[in-house]
């Protein structure tokens, strides 16, 4: 196993810092790859950091994940939607965590349910960047096994 997180971002995330800024808040892409370049280095990692708009290209980066010390994935609308990234995630057995910047629970009813929370080690939501930083600390403390 290796010393490496791969943190995995999902559709539309590209457009965060003018995204629904009331949401999400204004932090870009790259302030949160910032953020967690300073937490994984914190904790030992080394870091892949990703973002695809494509649900494909998503399974395609968990399954190159596998091996790896842990995943922070925000699968962001596809969190709701695919069983095809559930069974990856489930499929290589990398401790993952899931996360969301925004607390999806106090959001429209179709965010409320996740395809990812069941085979994840835990979720992180509501959080801004925030999430992401507590989900490399989460991995730090977590079981590899
Ligand atoms: C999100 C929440 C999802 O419901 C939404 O589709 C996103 C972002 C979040 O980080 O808060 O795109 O995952």
């Amino acid at each position: 196993m290796s010393n490496t997180i791969h943190v995995l971002n999902g559709p539309n995330l590209n457009l965060l810092g003018t995204r629904e800024p009331q949401i999400y808040g204004a932090d870009t892409l790259a302030d949160i790859e910032a953020l967690c370049r300073r937490e994984a280095e914190r904790h030992g990692f080394a870091l892949v950091f990703q973002q695809t708009n494509s649900e494909g290209t998503l399974v395609d980066l968990v399954q190159a994940a596998r091996g790896a010390r842990g995943i922070v994935l925000n699968a962001a609308a596809y969190t709701h939607t695919s069983v095809a990234l559930r069974d990856a995630v489930a499929a290589v057995g990398v401790p993952t965590i899931e996360v969301h910047l925004s607390n999806v629970f106090a959001r429209e009813a179709f965010r409320h349910h996740s395809y990812l929370s069941p085979v994840v080690r835990g979720v992180i939501c509501g959080f801004g960047p925030q999430s992401y930083a507590l989900g490399i600390a989460a991995l730090a403390s977590t079981p590899t096994a």
